[in-house]
């Protein structure tokens, strides 16, 4: 089994679901999995019992920085609208910086699970994101950004897909250019990619394409195809 530790924040969490399965006990990486309660984490346990899992609050910095001691990489997912979400992601961008620059460091790459169009700081989350995006950009760190939409688990996609015309109410102002995202296409993205090349913005195409009918939003796209991936390298 290799040595490089792999830390992976929220991993009772969505996204987090679908990544584990990937990652653990692959050859590659021993996880380090950082669980909020103590349920959290005795779960995790039974689930991934080769994996580390530490039961932390990642409010505080020395938490942040013991987590990541060792580690080769972290997989950051925050959790949105907390209230101190943004010094949670400062603080382990921080942490990540003074562990490549311990002696004997091998920490090698921070992947920053964000959301789309930070750029708009209207939504708080997006607001919040936005700040630990720019710590990375100017981190000596090797980064990258994963931008994913809404996540589409959450609407009744197997019902829709059934449907001849499928038709959701719409979540959100259809002016607004808005997709989705299957977790599990972000988990692989994340897991087969994100992990290896850094300085780089991975954005994903919708599989809905929203269009401002009335207070609809019509389904245009395949709904079994797969995200595209579109990878901006930063200079
Ligand atoms: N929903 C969307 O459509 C969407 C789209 C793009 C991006 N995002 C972003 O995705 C992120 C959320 O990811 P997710 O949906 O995978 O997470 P999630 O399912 O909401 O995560 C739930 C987990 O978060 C842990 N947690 C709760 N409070 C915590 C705290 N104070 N500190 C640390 N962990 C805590 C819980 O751990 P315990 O079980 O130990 O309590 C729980 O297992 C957010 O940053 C959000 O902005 C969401």
């Amino acid at each position: 089994m290799s040595e490089e530790i792999l830390v992976i924040t929220r991993p009772g969490g969505k996204q987090c679901a679908h990544l584990i399965p990937m990652l653990y006990n692959k050859g590659r990486f021993k996880l380090r999995l950082a669980a909020h309660t103590e349920a959290s984490a005795s779960k995790l346990k039974q689930q991934y019992p080769d994996a580390e899992v530490i039961q932390t609050d990642i409010t505080s910095l020395a938490a942040c920085q013991s987590l990541l001691t060792g580690a080769t990489a972290i997989n950051a997912v925050l959790p949105s609208l907390h209230s101190r979400e943004r010094e949670i992601g400062l603080n382990f961008v921080d942490a990540a910086v003074a562990e490549s620059q311990r002696q004997g460091s091998v920490f090698k790459h921070f992947v920053f699970s964000s959301l789309v169009f930070t750029q708009s700081r209207m939504l708080m989350q997006h607001d919040i994101k936005s700040y630990v995006e720019e710590r990375l950009y100017l981190s000596p760190l090797n980064w990258t950004l994963l931008k994913p939409c809404n996540f589409m688990d959450a609407y009744p996609v197997p019902l829709l897909a059934n449907q001849h015309q499928p038709v959701v109410e719409k979540p959100w102002d259809p002016d607004i250019g808005n997709n989705m995202i299957a977790l599990h296409d972000l988990a692989e993205a994340s897991a087969k990619d994100a992990l290896d090349v850094g300085k780089r913005v991975l954005t994903f195409d919708g599989i809905y394409k929203p269009t401002a009918h009335a207070h609809d939003m019509r389904c245009e796209a395949d709904l079994s195809s797969h995200a595209i991936v579109d990878a901006v390298v930063w200079p």
